[in-house]
């Protein structure tokens, strides 16, 4: 297992290199500005305390930090990697003259990963002599908590680069999807951004307060979002599954699209592709188990809740030593009461 190179040491590149550290690679990790190197180097082990607190690390914080290299220049940390993780500043022009660079300086079968949220990978390729090895894998924040990843390929990056970069990824503990062409916004934020969208119109239209939307997703939707998706959810609602709740909701459902403008009603053929794809996870057959599993899942979370006042939320009010978050705060960030070990918090 060769090292795995992160370009770019701010908030996604630490992230990235405790993803790639803490399942047992070494990480070259390049900062180009000396302050944010060396916040870079403080907010790696302040990350790392706060997963062992939480009991999410399996081995001493210093031991992974260890592995991770911040320090020398480009070609130095970039030379001998398998895989590059590129985490620079989200400006398409500098990514380009950057990936430019890593093409003459990593070896000719690494692979060129972009974390970019949404500079497309064909927008990269013209910057490279072989766009084959170029794509962007784009994370959630912060990836070593959000194991998601969206593996983005442009036309012109080759299978071999895509299957190299979904191994890569997978044997380092996340969970990466990918996607079969370029879309704006990948899918993390277009999904995001349907919900957005509609939560500001309806703050727009009066209807509810913002504080109402955040209401309904936390208290609502979220609590099943937490380990369903959409179409889990909706399988699991309604006696006959997706397509019982598509027969039966689809048009109130193309009626709120309409609403907004949109014209995209849910065919047989696109009901029955998701039906299908969802049953080959969650039988129809063993429907009523499902939802059994469901309810006990959401009671093990709400039990969890109860006994974990963090997830209380951040409150301005709250009050010393509740266990909330400023409690939870002073345990895993001895750094912010002096420790010259950490405290950068971004
Ligand atoms: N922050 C997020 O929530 C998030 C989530 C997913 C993806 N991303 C993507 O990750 C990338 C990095 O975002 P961030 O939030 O970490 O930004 P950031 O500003 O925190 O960090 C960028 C770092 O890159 C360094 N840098 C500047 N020029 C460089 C160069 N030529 N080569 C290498 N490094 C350079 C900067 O000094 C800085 O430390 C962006 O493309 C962003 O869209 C961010």
């Amino acid at each position: 297992m060769g090292p795995v190179a992160v370009v770019g040491g701010g908030t996604i590149g630490v992230a990235w290199s405790i993803v790639f550290a803490r399942a047992g690679r070494v990480v070259a990790l390049y900062e180009p500005d000396d302050a944010r190197r060396a916040l870079a180097r403080d907010d790696v082990i302040r990350r790392l305390r706060a997963l062992a607190v939480c009991g999410l690390l399996d081995e001493d914080p210093g031991d992974v930090a260890g592995r991770v290299r911040p320090g020398g220049d480009l070609p130095s940390a970039v030379r001998g990697a398998t895989y590059v993780q590129e985490c620079a500043p989200e400006d398409a022009d500098l990514k380009r003259a950057l990936f430019e660079e890593l093409e003459g300086l990593a070896a000719p079968d690494a692979v060129l990963a972009s974390s970019s949220s949404a500079i497309p990978p064909s927008s990269l390729a013209p910057a490279v002599r072989d766009p084959s090895r170029v794509l962007v894998a784009h994370p959630g924040n912060p990836p070593y908590l959000l194991p998601v990843v969206e593996v983005v390929p442009s036309p012109l990056t080759s299978a071999a680069t895509v299957e190299r970069a979904r191994g890569l990824l997978s044997s380092v503990g996340m969970s990466p999807i990918v996607l079969r062409r370029e879309v704006e916004g990948f899918v993390f934020n277009r999904l995001q951004g349907a919900v957005l969208r509609e939560a500001y119109c309806l703050v727009r239209d009066g209807v509810v307060d913002p504080q109402d939307v955040d209401t309904v997703m936390r208290e609502g939707l979220g609590r099943r979002w937490a380990f369903l998706g959409p179409f889990e959810t909706v399988e699991l609602n309604t006696e006959g599954g997706i397509d019982e709740h598509a027969a039966r909701m689809g048009p109130a459902y193309a009626r709120m699209g309409a609403e907004r403008g949109q014209h995209d009603p849910w065919t047989d053929e696109m009901v029955a592709q998701v039906s299908a794809a969802v049953q080959a996870r969650l039988p129809r057959e063993r429907w009523r188990d499902h939802v059994l599993w469901r309810d006990s899942a959401l009671m093990a979370l709400e039990a969890f809740r109860r006994r974990t006042p963090l997830l209380a939320g951040p409150s301005p009010a709250e009050p010393a030593g509740a266990g909330g978050a400023a409690a939870h705060a002073a345990r895993v960030e001895p750094a912010r009461a002096g420790d010259p070990d950490g405290g950068a918090a971004r």
